[in-house]
């Protein structure tokens, strides 16, 4: 599929028909394009797998430092969002930028260099079966850097030790459990140092202590690297608890049908697909966990 030139062309997708839903709580202090605090731009974008138009007229800004969600029903198209963010796959139209500068329209060098600044966790998890956790966060390291064996093994003991895996290095996955290898799985997303990391639905499967444990952990994240955090989860306790932006993604229209702060959107949002997926199960779960 080709790259759609978003500043010149002014026609539409026209799959899916509807017209835009509004957007509803702008976030106060929302970065606006190309400004400075703006450190990912979603610019007019079409999602489409062939003529299957997924999502049209995206817009919206992360800003640096935020833990932002991808918010939306099974198959709306959050993992395609994030693949979009990451270059996995191409925009039927529309662009994706980085500070100012564009991602969709970079040389494949350039992309590389912005990819390496950039962590990745998958929803299928990120580690290979027959490696160790040591060699799993080893990986982008011997490939992107030119660090000695020791200093690779030093800063594979250190990331480890900060998702709470010290003295586990030479285990495998099959030897620790659905938390901790959720927890390498972010080790192994941290080993460059990335300013922007990515989650897909990085709590899935897990009991909610260890789900409210990696919570916990990504905030720590964000706050000791200042990195800014694109996170794909329905998990409504995480949600509330640790994001402060985000955007819905609604399947019904084909477009967002929301974008701000979750627990602003609790309160204000009056779509009701919104409002039904924010306080979904809410009435056999009165004890939802405090932000
Ligand atoms: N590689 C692909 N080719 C064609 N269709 C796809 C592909 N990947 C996903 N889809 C379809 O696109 C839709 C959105 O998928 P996805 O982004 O994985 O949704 P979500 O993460 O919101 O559950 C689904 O209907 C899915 O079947
Ligand atoms: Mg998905």
């Amino acid at each position: 599929m080709t790259v759609a030139d978003a500043a010149g062309g002014t026609e539409r997708a026209t799959a899916a028909g509807g017209a835009a839903t509004p957007v509803v709580t702008p976030p106060p202090g929302a970065a606006a394009p190309g400004t400075a605090e703006a450190r990912i731009t979603v610019h007019d974008l079409t999602m489409a797998y062939g003529s299957f138009v997924l999502m049209q007229d995206l817009n919206f800004t992360i800003r640096r430092g935020s833990i932002f969600v991808i918010m939306g029903g099974s198959g709306c198209g959050k993992t395609t969002l994030l693949k979009h963010m990451i270059g996995l796959v191409e925009p039927a139209r529309g662009e994706i930028l980085y500070g100012e500068e564009s991602f969709t329209r970079a040389t494949e060098d350039r992309r590389q260099e912005l990819l390496r600044s950039f962590g990745v966790t998958y929803q299928q998890g990120a580690l290979w079966s027959s490696k160790t956790l040591a060699e799993s966060v080893a990986l982008p390291l011997e490939q992107y850097t030119d660090l000695s064996s020791r200093e690779v093994r030093e800063i594979c003991e250190l990331k480890l030790a900060l998702v709470g895996l010290k003295g586990f290095e030479e285990y495998y996955p099959s030897q620790i459990s659905g938390g901790m290898r959720k927890r390498a799985g972010l080790a192994r997303a941290m080993a460059l140092d990335p300013d922007v990391l990515f989650f897909d639905e990085p709590s899935a499967g897990l009991d909610p202590i260890s789900s409210h444990l990696l919570d916990d952990l990504i905030v720590e994240l964000r706050d000791s690297l200042g990195s800014t955090i694109v996170m794909v989860t329905h998990e409504l306790p995480s949600i509330f608890a640790i994001a402060d932006d985000s955007v819905f993604l609604d399947t019904g229209t084909r477009t967002m049908a929301a974008r701000g702060n979750p627990r602003d959107l609790l309160r204000n949002c009056e779509n009701p697909t919104v409002h039904r997926f924010l306080t979904r199960g809410a009435e056999d779960e009165p004890g939802r966990r405090p932000a």
